[in-house]
């Protein structure tokens, strides 16, 4: 039954919530995808144990194993190979990957930032939000390209910075906008209706509606058309 589905590999270096929303969609009758691996560059992350609870082959590659970053992609890619990953799908993958590996998954090659890009990108993304005053906070999938958190935007999702709000309460709230965005992009990626293409995100058959409600469900900024 899995025959046409692309093949996914995640990457991950922790908790893997994204990962386990992404598998989650997975399972949905007509999914264009499926999650054939899940790899880490940190050994005993705990998304791994939960992707091999869900019968999903697990690796790890230990970054600290290598004495280059390329070494490390070297066998990091091989075994994208071995899995034979059709879309890589970086999720909380907290390493800086070289222009070279970037390259030879270019437009095949996703990862989720917890900002409203091309806000924050880096580190701490909430404490900055806070910092910074905005009201109105997010997630954003996009293309991996080499410049960190720069690729081109496949979809967003907002929510609203409340006056109570800490780090914590912040990114909890936008932790649940990822869980709905990443196997929404995914889903269109995989289905050939997103796709990159001289450096910039061309859609198909993607109802600008139904972006428009993943983007901030709880305002209807759009005539419902159903
Ligand atoms: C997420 O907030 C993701 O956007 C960021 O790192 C976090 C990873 O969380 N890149 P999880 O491992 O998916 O639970």
């Amino acid at each position: 039954m899995t025959q046409g589905r692309k093949r996914v590999v995640a990457l991950i270096s922790g908790r893997g919530s994204n990962m386990e929303a992404l598998l989650r969609v997975a399972r949905l009758p007509g999914c264009p995808y499926e999650i054939v691996g899940v790899v880490s560059n940190v050994p005993g992350a705990k998304g791994l144990e939960m992707a091999a609870r869900a019968g999903v082959a697990t690796a790890v590659v230990n970054h600290r194993s290598f004495e280059t970053r390329e070494a490390f992609e070297e066998v990091l890619h091989e075994t994208l190979l071995v899995f034979a990953a059709d879309i890589v799908a970086c999720a909380g993958f907290m390493r800086i990957m070289t222009e070279g590996f970037v390259g030879r998954w270019e437009g095949r090659m996703l990862n989720i930032h917890p900002s409203l890009l091309p806000l924050f990108r880096g580190l701490h993304t909430h404490r900055r939000a806070l910092k910074a005053g905005v009201k109105v906070h997010g997630a954003t999938v996009h293309f991996v390209t080499p410049e960190l958190d720069g690729g081109p935007i496949i979809i967003q999702g907002a929510v609203p910075v409340l006056p109570d709000d800490d780090e914590g309460a912040l990114a909890a709230r936008v932790l649940q906008v990822e869980h709905r965005i990443y196997p929404a992009a995914l889903w269109q990626v995989a289905a050939g209706k997103c796709r990159l293409e001289e450096g910039r995100v061309k859609t198909s058959d993607w109802p600008v509606a139904e972006r428009a409600r993943l983007f901030c469900p709880d305002v209807d900024i759009l005539p419902r058309q159903d």
